[in-house]
């Protein structure tokens, strides 16, 4: 929402930035993008308009809310009892499977598994890469593809998904939760004035209360809030190609990305998925390899990537992105820089212990 009501701003900003000369064009490349290549911009010069790149990233990304959208209604006794569902494997086929054991919040995890795709609670394998839920609920859609509206939504998938926590209706999920002790009384506790509180919707409306106390701003944060040394100049370096390339285009705003669809191959094809993404829920053939752009917070944290995992390290992960959507052979010098910048998107959210 908000990134789209700065749609006007960024556009009057890009042309001052354009005509201070800092948006280079695309250079097309003749090689593969794992070549390594010549320096392909020079900017050690343009670092000297560092006051404008500040004002970009302002506009283009934005400071970490400090309240995620949507917690008005949250109390501290809906956030226990999503808290405490999180980490129930009750709620999976064989007792086997809770949403914590596939995005991991505690030793410092970074709120995703380590695994390419993660095994279900039936031992068989989706065909996605596990996001972080860490700070997920600032973006526009949940999903690679989108298909949840919001946080709530999005927590009914996985417990009926047949691959994931494999329950098969509502009334199993609360069946299970009936059983076990003191739910009914935190459900109470949790829906004050609600006549049925032990209920599927207030399950999901839990454990998004919950998932809204993730929020985790980085250093980069303190930047933006004024304090131009939170990042070293090799980091800054790297905020400025993240601008100057054009990444900042599709994973913009507070998420650095996370909020627009994109294609994967849109300046040069990329062959590395046959998932076709937003499609299998529009079914319009432009929808084909078309994903929401993930968010890059905490990026450095979650390896591997893509949709399936299939890309193992985040210089290889910013290699493809230049080549496929920007045309953009980069220098090793440009990897190092643009990672530097991507690490200081780092952040924990309040610390989370498991619940007994
Ligand atoms: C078996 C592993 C597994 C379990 C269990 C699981 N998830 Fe996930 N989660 C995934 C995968 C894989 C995706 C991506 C699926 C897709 O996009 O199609 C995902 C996506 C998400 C997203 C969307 C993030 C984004 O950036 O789009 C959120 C939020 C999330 N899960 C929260 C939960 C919650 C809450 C639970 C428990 C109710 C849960 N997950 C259980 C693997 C799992
Ligand atoms: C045209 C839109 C677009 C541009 C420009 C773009 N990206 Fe991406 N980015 C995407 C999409 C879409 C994906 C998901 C690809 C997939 O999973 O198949 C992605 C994935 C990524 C990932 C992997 C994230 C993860 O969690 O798996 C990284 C890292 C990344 N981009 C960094 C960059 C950098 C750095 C640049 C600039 C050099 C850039 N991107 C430019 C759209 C874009």
């Amino acid at each position: 929402m908000r990134y789209r009501l700065l749609a006007g701003a960024i556009s009057l900003a890009f042309l001052l930035a354009a005509a201070a000369g800092l948006v280079p064009g695309h250079g097309a490349s003749p090689e593969g993008p794992l070549a390594s290549g010549h320096s392909s911009l020079h900017v050690q010069e343009k670092l000297m308009n560092w006051d404008i790149i500040f004002l970009q990233a302002r506009i283009y990304l934005g400071r970490l809310p400090a309240i995620m959208p949507g917690s008005e209604a949250d109390t501290p006794e809906r956030v226990a009892l999503g808290k405490k569902l999180y980490f129930d494997r009750c709620i999976s086929i064989n007792k086997n499977k809770s949403c914590h054991d596939c995005h991991l919040l505690t030793q410092g995890r970074a709120g995703a598994d380590v695994t390419p795709t993660s095994q279900g609670a039936t031992g068989i394998s989706g065909k996605r890469n596990a996001p972080t839920v860490i700070n997920a609920g600032f973006q526009f859609t949940q999903f690679w593809d989108g298909r949840a509206h919001d946080l709530m939504e999005q927590a009914k998938g996985p417990i009926l998904n047949p691959i994931e926590m494999a329950l098969r209706t509502p009334e199993e999920v609360i069946g299970c939760l009936r059983k076990e002790k003191g739910y009914f009384e935190a459900f109470r506790r949790a829906f004050p004035g609600d006549s049925d509180p032990v209920s599927f919707d207030n399950l999901a409306r839990a454990i998004a209360a919950f998932e809204r106390t993730l929020v985790a701003p980085g250093r980069f944060d303190r930047l933006l809030d004024g304090q131009k040394n939170a990042l070293s100049s090799q980091e800054k370096r790297g905020l400025t190609k993240f601008i100057q390339y054009h990444c900042v285009e599709c994973h913009g705003g507070v998420t650095v990305g996370g909020q627009l669809y994109k294609i994967i191959g849109l300046r040069r094809p990329y062959s590395g998925t046959d998932d076709l993404g937003r499609y299998e829920i529009t079914q319009k053939v432009e929808d084909r390899f078309v994903f929401k752009v993930p968010m890059l917070r905490n990026v450095t944290r979650t390896a591997p990537y893509f949709n399936a995992g299939q890309v193992f390290t985040l210089e290889e992960a910013v290699t493809l992105m230049a080549w496929h959507q920007l045309d953009r052979r980069l220098t090793a010098g440009d990897i190092t820089d643009l990672i530097a910048f991507l690490r200081t998107l780092e952040g924990n959210p309040p610390r989370v212990e498991e619940p007994h």
